[in-house]
């Protein structure tokens, strides 16, 4: 089996002192790979390696930086179908799912490529005569990106290729339950012809490698995805330095279902909202908020649905829910459940852990629905797992009410025919993002990603924003009058 180290400086090494991990396949128990995890003193030098190629990197034109990551997206395309396989055995997400998250670092490193011909600042005239104004976006330096198992490849694309366009050099740590994409990542970004130095990437836990980037004084920003708790301490040890944190945490999204709704369209994107990726996405429904008059249908109809979804080995095509990631994951959502039906919800479907064979030995739980009423904890907590509540109201003003409280505010959908009411939604949805007759996951690489409320602190990724998450601003003021002007004093 292979071994892998940390990736320093251009090269694999052995860390100083190196506690050893296996990655698993979470549907068969298989063993992939033997990654050896780094500590503090290994962070500290990714940050030199990172400080030390900071200088020539920043220099390097955006442009031909653009170019490493379309060679990149490339490689990635030339082996979606390898990639999305690798994806799968080790995250577990069903292999459409896997090669379509290649496909979404496709797209992003190709979009964000296009960002080095751009990099756009502004000019502005002067209020003095002979005198121009302009800004400049210029990198920030180390960068930090520690990021999920849930998106093992795509997240980091959009923290590294970001990140890289503008200028930044980086400390890198992926999730501990997927270390072999994130280095089949590092290894396509250094094929693709990535300076040593650039990328480090140092493996390990959250308590170890996570705090002493977040602590690190050479590292001055930060860009985390994973949950509230941990998103919490980081913004804080972050802010006691005084550094740019960037955060993408939990959700708790609803999909709205009104009566004048095409019902069967509906169905079929809370079935994908809830239990595509088994409910692991920030963006996963969760409650299903349906109007009275089409609630008994609809219970009908998704109960019926989700019984015929096939469970199974996710690299089956024919499969539609493979397992969740993990043993801890697992009892998380198990232990849910169990709040769930302690809390008087009514368990419609699935609730348990699958354990006959195939699924013996790994992580299998069946697509699971409560008929819930909002305010019981499995109506307003991330469960992060396949578990969709019903929650029944009287009409549009209940719908966005109940939708709205919450703490979180990533994702939200509404499936009606009336575009009066699409329209309000779209204003009235506590969001990072609206769908109008689309599931509340899938969004596209091109548009800002993020949420309000505890789901983060109002930065963005990936789209039009992802620039503004890695760069500085620079006001530069010309004076070409050769004189000594003074703003707000001279009057002419
Ligand atoms: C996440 O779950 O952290 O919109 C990211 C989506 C995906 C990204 C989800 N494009 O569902």
């Amino acid at each position: 089996m292979k071994e892998y180290g940390l990736y320093l400086d251009g090269e694999w090494r052995k860390p100083a002192t190196g506690k050893a991990f296996v990655t698993q396949n979470p549907a068969t128990g298989e063993a992939l790979a033997f990654f050896l995890g780094g500590a503090a003193e290994d962070v500290n030098q990714a940050v030199e390696a990172a400080s030390r190629a900071f200088p020539a990197w920043k220099n390097y034109p955006p442009p031909k930086r653009g170019e490493i990551l379309l060679k990149a997206a490339a490689i990635l395309r030339h082996r979606k179908d390898e990639f999305g396989e690798l994806v799968t055995k080790e995250m577990g997400k069903i292999i459409a799912e896997g090669k379509g998250e290649i496909q979404e670092g496709i797209d992003f490193f190709e979009y964000i490529a296009g960002e080095g011909r751009r990099l756009l600042g502004e000019t502005t005239p002067s209020e003095l005569p002979n005198k121009i104004c302009l800004t400049l976006r210029q990198p920030i330096g180390v960068v930090g990106c520690i990021t999920p198992w849930n998106f093992p490849v795509a997240v980091p694309s959009w923290k590294l290729g970001a990140a890289l366009i503008a200028g930044n050099t980086i400390v890198f740590k992926p999730a501990s339950l997927t270390p072999l994409c994130a280095a089949a990542l590092i290894e396509i970004l250094e094929e693709a012809g990535l300076p040593p130095g650039v990328v480090n990437m140092v493996t390990g836990s959250a308590e170890e490698v996570g705090d002493a980037i977040v602590r690190h004084p050479g590292i001055r920003s930060l860009s985390f995805t994973g949950s509230v708790a941990a998103g919490k301490d980081i913004y804080a040890k972050g802010a006691s330095l005084l550094k740019r944190v960037g955060l993408e945490l939990g959700g708790k999204n609803p999909q709205i279902i009104m009566d004048d709704a095409d019902i069967d369209l509906a169905i079929e994107g809370a079935l994908f909202g809830a239990f595509g990726t088994s409910g692991q996405r920030c963006t996963a429904t969760s409650r299903l908020i349906v109007h009275e008059k089409v609630y008994k249908e609809v219970k009908e109809k998704i109960l019926g649905r989700t019984k015929s979804l096939r469970i199974g080995n996710p690299l089956d095509p024919e499969v539609a829910v493979g397992p969740v990631a993990g043993k801890e994951q697992e009892k998380k959502i198990l232990d849910f459940i169990k709040i769930g039906i302690k809390e008087g919800a009514n368990l419609l479907c699935g609730g348990n852990k699958i354990t006959e064979d195939p699924y013996g030995k790994g992580f299998f739980i069946s697509p699971t629905i409560f008929e819930a009423s909002h305010g019981m904890r499995v109506t307003k907590e991330e469960i992060f797992g396949p578990v969709l509540s019903l929650i029944q109201v009287k009409g549009f003003d209940e719908a966005i009410a109940v939708a709205n409280d919450v703490e979180y505010g990533l994702s939200s959908s509404i499936y009606t025919r009336n575009v009066s009411l699409a329209f309000q939604a779209m204003q009235a949805l506590e969001a990072g993002l609206v769908y109008i007759n689309a599931p509340t996951i899938g969004a596209e690489v091109h548009l800002p990603f993020g949420g309000v409320k505890s789901t983060g602190n109002g930065t963005r990724e990936a789209g039009t924003e992802a620039i503004h998450e890695f760069t500085e601003v620079k006001s530069v003021f010309v004076d070409y009058s050769g004189q000594l002007q003074k703003a707000q004093i001279n009057e002419s």
